[in-house]
Formats: C-alpha cells, sequence, structure tokens
C-alpha cells in the first residue's frame, strides 16, 4: 500500500495521507516524550508494540460497537485509519489516583477514587495541557454539548471494557487518556468517534499481584525497562507468543 505525503509530525506518531480519500496512515515512531516533550529518548521497539497493542484494543472495542478511526493494520509500524477532524481534548478516565491528580488533590497514589472520574485537559503543549471545565470547552467551542456528553458517554464505556479486559490478564487500569474526533460522511451528518491510539503510552496499568508499573511511567519516572513492560502486556493480551525464560525473547505473532 503506498502511503501519500506527510502531514503531521507528533511526538510519538506520523500521520501520511492514505492511499483513499478520507484515509490516514499513522506511523508509529520509537519516541519517548514526558513532560510535553521536555524529556525524550528514542526506546527501540516502542512503537512497533504500540501499533499493536493499539490494534488489539481498538478491535476488541469495536466488537464492543464503540465507533472509533481504526480500519487496520497495515504493517510492524503503520496503520490505516479514518480522517476525522480531532477535537482538541484529552479525556482522561481515572478509576485509582496517580499522576497529576494525586497531586493536584493530594490524594495517596492508589488510593481507590469514589468513582471513575472524568477530566478534559485542552491539548496544548505550550500550555502544558491544562485541565478544563465544559464550561471553558463550551465557551470557547472547542466542542459543542452534545460532543461533551458523546465524549463523557463513549470515555466511560470503554473504562468498563477496558478495565475488565484487563482485569482478565491480572492488570489493573488505573487511568488513561482519550481523544476523539469528528466523522463527516457525505450527506453532511457529524459523529463523534474515538481516535488516536491506546497503548501503554497513554493508560496506567499496573499488574494486580505485584503493582509493578506497566506503561509509560517507567519511562516518565526513570525506572527503565519500559520494553519489557510493553512486551509483557502484549504477551498477557495474546498478541506475542508466549516464551518465558526463553533464550530469544517474545515472538510477535503473525498477522
Ligand atoms: P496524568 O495523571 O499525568 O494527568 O495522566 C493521566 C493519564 O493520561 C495517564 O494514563 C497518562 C495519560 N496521559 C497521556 O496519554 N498523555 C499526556 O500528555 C498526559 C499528561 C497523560
Amino acid at each position: 500500500m503506498v502511503k501519500g505525503r506527510k502531514l503531521y509530525e507528533g511526538k510519538a506518531k506520523v500521520l501520511y495521507e492514505g492511499p483513499e480519500p478520507g484515509t490516514l496512515v499513522v506511523h508509529f515512531k520509537d519516541d519517548a516524550t514526558a513532560f510535553n516533550g521536555q524529556k525524550f529518548e528514542v526506546i527501540e521497539g516502542k512503537g512497533v508494540l504500540n501499533n499493536r497493542i493499539s490494534e488489539f484494543i481498538f478491535q476488541r472495542l469495536m466488537d464492543m460497537g464503540i465507533p472509533t478511526h481504526f480500519i487496520k493494520r497495515l504493517n510492524m509500524r503503520e496503520q490505516l485509519v479514518k480522517k476525522v477532524e480531532i477535537i482538541p481534548l484529552e479525556v482522561i478516565v481515572r478509576n485509582i489516583a496517580a499522576g497529576s491528580i494525586a497531586k493536584r488533590l493530594g490524594l495517596k497514589e492508589g488510593e481507590p477514587l469514589p468513582r471513575a472520574i472524568v477530566e478534559f485537559c485542552l491539548k496544548n503543549d505550550e500550555l502544558g495541557d491544562p485541565l478544563v471545565t465544559e464550561e471553558h470547552i463550551n465557551a470557547f467551542g472547542w466542542a459543542n454539548p452534545q460532543e461533551v456528553d458523546d465524549m463523557i458517554h463513549l470515555s466511560l464505556r470503554v473504562n468498563d471494557i477496558l478495565s475488565g479486559l484487563f482485569a482478565a490478564i491480572g492488570i489493573r487500569l488505573v487511568d488513561f487518556k482519550l481523544e476523539f474526533g469528528r466523522e463527516y460522511s457525505p450527506d453532511g451528518m457529524v459523529r463523534t468517534i474515538l481516535a488516536d491510539e491506546i497503548s501503554p503510552d497513554s493508560c496506567r496499568l499496573w499488574d494486580m499481584k505485584t503493582g509493578e508499573k506497566l506503561d509509560k511511567d517507567r519511562f516518565r519516572r526513570d525506572l527503565g525497562g519500559l520494553v519489557d513492560a510493553y512486551t509483557e502486556v502484549a504477551r498477557r493480551l495474546g498478541i506475542i507468543s508466549g516464551n518465558n525464560g526463553g533464550g530469544s525473547g517474545p515472538k510477535l505473532v503473525k498477522g
């Protein structure tokens, strides 16, 4: 499949024109950044793992009726997606206190929250992706009230589905970040659909038994072992064939 010209380069992905109008090719890089790009490292193998893990998760969500931009994986680092107009917000769902909410509200990391909490942040690196309320979103027109409703409803469904999916493989879904886009159909209808990626870069995933972090906090907090942790997530999801203690390392399952 031939990809078109480069449209945009983000911190962890590059977007190209797709082979058909209304499609894009997403290329997953090995670049890891944190703190709005201030911390940077190339971690060999991260892009391949995130491409596979995100594909797997989007497939499972689509099986459950969640509308997404995902069409198909093309190769080890690339996937074909629908082109959408990205809503300039990050939607964060939290089940357990960690990261910025722990700091902001003085909560102990690991404390369960009274219920799942949905937060919105404005996508703006220069401002450090500030937390915003529905009042700001409506007033500045970043999304309309129907879209805010759609994003909350879809995010909570994604949380239920993924909390179950991860619990079944001994992983606690602590929190995660989603992005949504507007899909325009030829008849002028607009639909809010899930976009971007869902991977250990955008989730906090803790081993249920040991509490070990299996996500990007390994990089953010200089814990090391990021590729091993992401590989473990992929292995438990069944994306990588089990190879415990083998000398040759994990094998990516074909397909
Ligand atoms: P936070 O606790 O730092 O606000 O992060 C909440 C969740 O969102 C966590 O799972 C990591 C994810 N996240 C991103 O995917 N991108 C970001 O830029 C940030 C700040 C967090």
